[in-house]
């Protein structure tokens, strides 16, 4: 089986995956209560985290797999992008679980680790596909042809959709992370109240900093004491704003083709409106616990991936981004 290590942002993660794409366990800790309080992710913090969490959650992905480390074959890790200092920490548990044992190490890009958590079984996905990737670090409209490649189509311009919900969480005074508190909130709002822009750069490229900013001024210009009363009809028409912008563009992504061959992976991907818009298209949507950050997705990489001979990869680095 392979075992797989994840810890690029504020979770720390680990998962066991048969090697027939079976999945045993998936542990995923959560940092986001240690960073509420400062309204964001802290990379010296979440580093420091990950160095506690790292090994009691790779014994508990073990333990729920009803596996030893002997079951083990290959060993695998998120090698970016992401913050470089907790991306460091994984990567260096893993070698060091690697090279203990005298397994290979296969190195994962987050991102196919996002798009291969459509490979999971017990239905996995089937490319070609053409995959939206929305999460807190990117969002891409992706050209997957196999498994175990990717090409981008477009990208945002500015922030990231995931970004634009905490963000706009923020604006509107909600906690972090601020996805999940602004979906819940707009599910009592309502979408048409406000009329939110979507910005429609050419190509199949992605702009949030718009809507954004018109969620900013909205507030702004509220008569003292009214946020209260208007935050869920705020939280409503910003969230079908970003939405709306995704879905179309995704849809213009698959072309022909239609719904039928896209899929959405990401942690936006959990996002409710967006599921209910796509609900019925045939769109395919990641399953739930696969959609914001975990292990299970980067072992699901790792069959599609070359490995590294041990002791090879001792000398490899983490990268902070794609560039
Ligand atoms: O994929 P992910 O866990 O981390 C990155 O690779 O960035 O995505 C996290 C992002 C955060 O911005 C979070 O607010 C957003 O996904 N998110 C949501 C929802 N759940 C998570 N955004 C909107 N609605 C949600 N239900
Ligand atoms: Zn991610």
């Amino acid at each position: 089986m392979i075992l797989a290590l994840e810890t690029s942002c504020d979770e720390t993660a680990a998962a066991c995956l048969a090697v027939d794409g079976r999945l045993l366990s998936s542990v995923v800790a959560s940092q986001a209560g240690l960073h509420a309080r400062y309204g964001g992710v802290v990379p010296e913090v979440a580093s420091r985290r990950h160095l506690e969490l790292v090994v009691p959650v790779v014994r508990e992905a073990l333990e729920r797999a009803g596996a030893g480390l002997d079951a083990v074959e290959t060993v695998a890790v998120t090698q970016g992008p992401g913050l470089i200092g907790a991306l460091l920490v994984g990567l260096s548990a893993a070698k060091a679980l690697a090279w203990s044992r005298r397994l290979p190490l296969v190195p994962v890009d987050h991102l196919h680790g996002h798009v291969a958590s459509l490979f999971i079984g017990p239905e996995p996905a089937e490319p070609p596909l053409v995959c939206l990737l929305a999460s807190g670090g990117h969002t891409m409209l992706l050209d997957v042809p196999e498994p175990s490649s990717y090409r981008v189509l477009g990208t945002t311009l500015d922030d990231a959709a995931g970004e634009a919900f905490d963000k706009g969480a923020r604006l509107l005074g909600l906690g972090y992370p601020g996805g999940p508190a602004l979906d819940r909130l707009a599910q009592r709002g309502d979408p048409d109240a406000y009329r939110f822009p979507v910005a429609r750069v050419p190509g199949l490229d992605f702009s949030f900093s718009g809507v954004k900013t018109a969620l900013m001024y909205a507030v702004r210009d509220l008569p003292a004491g009214e946020l209260e009363r208007r935050r869920a009809d705020l939280a409503a028409s910003y969230q079908r704003a970003i939405v709306r912008a995704l879905v179309e563009r995704a849809l213009a992504a698959a072309g022909g083709a239609g719904a039928a061959r896209l899929a959405v992976v990401g942690g936006v991907a959990a996002n409710s409106e967006l599921r209910a818009r796509l609900a019925g298209t045939g769109a395919i949507l990641t399953p739930l616990e696969l959609c914001t950050d975990n292990a299970a997705m980067i072992a699901s990489a790792a069959r599609y991936t070359r490995g590294i001979p041990y002791p090879d990869y001792l000398g490899i680095d983490a990268y902070a981004s794609l560039s």
